[in-house]
């Protein structure tokens, strides 16, 4: 198959600053992309670009790159509607309800497994969504875990362990001997299915010590860090995440002065997840705050049974406009390049010569329609490594 040139892109999101208008989303208008192979070949203005075996025309639509969802947790089984609806009546969020996940993903076989990961990665698709990270977390046995994983490499390269969810049941009165048994043979069993360590660093989780041990571990088998860190209230767990060098620090809702100068110094990506505090009606974490001392932040949607069963990345962006005051262009980005340098990837969120071909063709003339119009499925069409999937 020869290349093909996407012409009549009335809007074109590049996020390379290199390109186009100069800002960090590199904005061309009147522009044409020309796809070879999984890669982007070309992107300029229509009246430059080189020819190509097939052409397909936007009609002056907008493109964007294909959302990097860093953060969710797709392996579980069950339904927790039941928690959700309480909690709307006025129950607060509470890690309590992870083990009744865990139940029944236990219970779950492998084929169950595997369709329900299937399905929701086909709906972010849907949604635009071409790269996505997900945890284990919901087995905490070292077999659990290890299946977890390795039904999730099937769909994804960015699959993390993260045994270190909460206790496991059976060690609920020797949190000790759990955190050795993550960091001894369940690591042993997951790494070969995983990229990444994970570790949920909160009160009735796991404290610094334990979260220090466990990413310890991690990164000596291999893996890189990330950390869920300052969800529910402050903590250390963006501390520790500096300190290791993750790759991001996720939820930081609630963060000091030392934690938000600590991202920036150690170049930790700070991933915010509005998707949980809308759908735990908790307040937003302060994104303008990291903006303005110079943190990288990304966006993603912690889609989970338990604190946000939403896949949306359109929702995310529309929230984080709304609801933590990011401007439209700030949100695209972090939707995107934000969520590759929270990968630490460079050939996805962007669409420059060189990357990967994920792109999105959106119903709407601007990216800005993605706040603009909440709610609405505006991902007309989905390219995927070169070819549409959507
Ligand atoms: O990212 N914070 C920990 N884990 C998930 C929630 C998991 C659950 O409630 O099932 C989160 O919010
Ligand atoms: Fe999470």
């Amino acid at each position: 198959m020869g290349a093909t040139v996407i012409d009549g892109i009335g809007q074109l999101v590049t996020c390379d600053p290199r390109l186009g208008d100069g800002s960090a989303l590199g904005l061309l208008h009147d522009a044409a992309l020309v796809v070879d192979g999984d890669r982007v070949a070309w992107a300029g203005p229509r009246s430059e670009a080189p020819a190509a075996d097939a052409l397909v025309n936007a009609g002056g639509r907008a493109v964007i790159p294909g959302f990097v969802d860093s953060h969710s947790h797709l392996v579980f089984a069950g339904d927790r509607s039941a928690d959700f609806a309480a909690r709307m009546e006025g129950r607060p969020y509470s890690t309590g309800g992870i083990r009744t996940t865990v139940a029944a993903t236990r219970a779950a076989t492998d084929e169950q497994l595997a369709a329900q990961v299937a399905r929701h990665v086909e709906e972010m698709l849907r949604q635009g969504t071409t790269t996505v990270e997900t945890k284990s977390g919901y087995g905490l046995t070292a077999h659990d875990e290890a299946r977890a994983l390795a039904v999730a490499r099937q769909l994804t390269p960015e699959t993390t362990f993260l045994g270190a969810h909460v206790v496991a049941p059976e060690y609920a009165d020797d949190p000790g001997g759990y955190v050795d048994l993550v960091t001894g043979p369940m690591l042993e069993a997951c790494a070969p299915y995983a990229r990444w360590v994970d570790v949920f660093c909160e009160r009735g989780a796991f404290d610094a010590d334990q979260a220090r041990a466990v990413l310890s571990a991690g990164v000596a088998a291999g893996l890189g860090a990330r950390v869920h860190a300052n969800q529910l209230g402050p903590g250390p767990g963006v501390q520790v995440a500096c300190e290791l060098g993750a790759a991001a620090a996720d939820h930081c809702t609630f963060l000091s002065d030392e934690d938000v100068a600590a991202l920036r110094d150690a170049g930790v990506v700070a991933t915010l997840l509005p998707g949980v505090e809308f759908s735990t009606r908790s307040p937003y974490p302060d994104a303008r705050r990291l903006l303005a001392a110079g943190v990288t932040v990304a966006l993603a949607s912690d889609c989970n049974p338990g604190s946000c069963y939403s896949s949306s990345m359109p929702l995310c962006i529309a929230l984080a406009v709304r609801e933590m005051h990011m401007s439209p262009a700030e949100a695209m980005w972090s939707a995107t390049a934000g969520g590759a340098a929270a990968l630490r990837r460079d050939d996805v969120g962007r669409l420059a010569p060189g990357a990967l071909a994920d792109l999105v063709l959106l119903e709407a003339p601007s990216y800005v329609h993605l706040a603009y119009r909440p709610g609405v499925p505006l991902a007309a069409g989905v390219w995927q490594r070169g070819r549409p999937v959507v």
